[in-house]
């Protein structure tokens, strides 16, 4: 089993689809082990994005993901880094697919709703921004046994 890391940036909590995007997750059998609602620190926001430090929308971007609270989230299942960029689709929602969380509700590339990590390296870096061990749930979930 594979885990992933994903937050919902403030305009996706802002614009009520929180529900929305988590239910793509779990109709696809996706299981949850931690959940919460924050805000982001302007420390956290800039260890988050650490590797875009000097680029042009670095300034504007952490601005936007400390606007308001965040919703974020550990994620499992097989190949779960990739099936939850695949469900999120491109970086700029003009080249979103349909039908993917970005293509539907996102318009510009810096408020594109949802971050999800892109390696397992990653993973284990922004989770540590985010969650102590002790946040993350240990249960069994049913519908795993049919995917
Ligand atoms: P990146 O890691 O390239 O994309 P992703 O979120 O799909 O992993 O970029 C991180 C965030 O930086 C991205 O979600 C939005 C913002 N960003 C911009 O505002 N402008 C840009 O030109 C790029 C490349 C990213």
């Amino acid at each position: 089993m594979e885990r992933t890391f994903v937050f919902l940036k403030p305009n996706a909590v802002r614009r009520g689809l929180i529900g929305e995007i988590i239910k793509r997750f779990e109709q696809r059998g996706i299981k949850i082990i931690a959940l919460k609602m924050m805000w982001l620190t302007e420390e956290q926001a800039e260890r988050l994005y650490e590797m875009h430090k000097g680029k042009s929308f670095y300034e504007e971007l952490v601005e936007f993901v400390t606007s308001g609270p965040v919703v974020a989230m550990i994620l499992e299942a097989p190949r779960v880094i990739e099936m939850v960029r695949h469900i999120i689709g491109n970086t700029d929602p003009l080249k979103a697919e349909a039908g993917t969380v970005r293509g539907e509700f996102a318009l510009t590339i810096t408020k594109n709703l949802i971050h999800a990590s892109d390696s397992k390296e990653n993973f284990e870096r922004e989770s540590r921004i985010f969650f102590e061990d002790t946040e993350k749930v240990d249960y069994y979930l049913d519908v795993q046994d049919d995917i």
